[in-house]
């Protein structure tokens, strides 16, 4: 089999980078191997964003860049595939012609035929655009052993699509409907991960909480209870989650389900209930209050992070004081805000009156801005508890530097009082010593 290279770009969220794996695990077969130099790619495959504007303009930009190459290597195939691939379908190869293949959310399992054709095509013209969607979710994994595992946590996607339909939202429309994996499929995937050495799992799907309802499958929460059986797995996670799905039997799991760790990311967008309402998301500030609350009654100690999204349609100042008055309420351990970006397909596009991007860039800042205060007041909460982390390996900082995640999701560099070999996999309880920007220092209390 003749070597060729591949070279990868993911733009894009947690199921992007899931989808690039697996894209690379189909294409091994056929002879490709990463490489992280554009000029020495015989592929470059390009997965796509098409949340915002921004990420959509960037796919763009991209692609412009790779026009020399092409130029200079006429046989290098060029793909696109992702949310914007499924959103544009053939204007990509109006807009970039030099693109060879486009294939949408659900094609990608055919990447090995596509490939296929595309390296024995004789004429330079020749193009695939496919952006046909799946009705089974069986069609859209596949088996993926053998292939090398590095780190001791990884993905496995549970549920593909989402049929919320939030108002700003491109979701529904590009990676199509809700489907769930069946719990037998899930498990196996995971037991032979841990076999092959992972210790944590987490859970990907655009609305966990739905899991299996429209299958008439086990529940979110009895999946998790199943995955909790698994010999050699120490660690379980998810993302993400609707509010309006967080049921009492997941809260009450949480509280039982030993291996869960404890962090929720539950994505609010907004504090006022005249946008949430607009927004469609189906719940009101105090509908998500008072499940946070139900929540910490049971795990008193839970981190939980969220997802904003500032100046949507008719936000006005009173609005954004509710925003930043629920912060204050959650305290959250950290979070993630967006501007928002209007996108053709979803219907908030239509709705008025806009929000200048001034005062959007200024409700961002002024909002991280706020939240920055409370992520250090909670992080300085750390010093002088032990944590039981995770160890993912040694830490950059160098020798008998370790790092790892506490259950709460922070990053843990620590220094273990003893020189030892390999720390990596194991569950140990650490000291937190320090305070860093964006993760932990510590010292570790045991040595194996
Ligand atoms: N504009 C800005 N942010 C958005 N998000 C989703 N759609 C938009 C949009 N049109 C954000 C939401 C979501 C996260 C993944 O991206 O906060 O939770
Ligand atoms: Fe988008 Fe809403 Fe679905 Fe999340 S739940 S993916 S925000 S439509």
């Amino acid at each position: 089999m003749i070597n060729k290279n591949i070279f990868i770009q993911t733009i894009g969220c947690q199921m992007n980078v899931y989808d690039s794996d697996q894209m690379f695990r189909l294409l091994r077969p056929m002879g490709y191997k990463k490489t992280s130099s554009i000029k020495e790619a015989d592929l470059i495959l390009v997965n796509t964003c098409a949340i915002r504007e921004k990420a959509e303009q960037k796919v763009f930009s991209f692609l412009g860049r790779l026009l020399k190459y092409k130029n200079k290597n006429p046989h290098l195939i060029i793909a696109v595939g992702g949310c914007v691939a499924q959103q544009e379908g053939n204007k990509i190869r109006q807009r970039a012609p030099f693109v060879d293949l486009v294939f949408g959310t659900h094609a990608f399992c055919k990447l090995p035929e596509m490939i296929a054709s595309l390296e024995s095509a004789k004429n330079d013209d020749f193009g695939i655009t496919d952006i046909d969607f799946v009705e089974n979710i069986d069609d859209l994994e596949f088996e993926s052993s053998f292939f090398p595992i590095t780190g001791i946590s990884d993905f496995v996607t549970i549920m593909r699509g989402c049929d919320n339909y939030c108002s700003y939202c491109v979701v529904p429309y590009v990676r199509g409907r809700e489907m769930s994996r069946k719990p037998e499929i899930i498990l196996q995937e995971i037991k032979e991960k841990v076999d092959r050495g992972i210790r944590e799992i987490i859970l990907l799907g655009q609305n966990v909480n739905s899991y299996g309802k429209k299958e008439g499958l086990c529940s979110f929460s009895q999946l998790l209870y199943k995955i909790n059986e698994i010999k050699g797995l120490k660690r379980i996670r998810f993302t993400t989650s609707h509010p309006k799905d967080l049921s009492k039997e997941l809260i009450i799991a949480f509280g039982e389900i030993d291996k869960l760790c404890n962090h929720i990311h539950l994505p609010v967008q907004s504090g006022s209930d005249k946008i949430l309402k607009k927004m469609n998301r189906k719940y009101t500030r105090k509908d998500y209050s008072d499940k946070l609350n139900s929540l910490r009654k049971v795990c008193p100690d839970i981190a939980i992070t969220s997802d904003f999204i500032v100046g949507f349609p008719g936000e006005n100042e009173e609005d954004f004081q509710e925003t930043l008055s629920l912060i204050k309420e959650i305290e959250y351990d950290s979070l993630f805000a967006f501007q928002y970006s209007d996108r053709p397909v979803a219907i908030s596009s239509k709705f008025l009156p806009k929000v200048d991007e001034e005062i959007k860039n200024k409700r961002l800042n002024q909002l991280l801005e706020f939240q920055a205060s409370i992520s250090e007041n909670k992080s300085k909460k750390f010093l002088g508890t032990i944590q039981k982390v995770l160890v993912e390996g040694i830490s950059k900082k160098g020798e008998q530097q370790w790092t790892g995640r506490a259950s709460n999701n922070r990053i843990v560099n620590f220094t273990s009082p003893e020189p030892v070999n390999n720390l990596r996999g194991q569950e140990l309880d650490v000291e937190i010593i320090g305070v860093c920007a964006h993760s932990l220092k510590g010292i570790s209390q045991e040595t194996s």
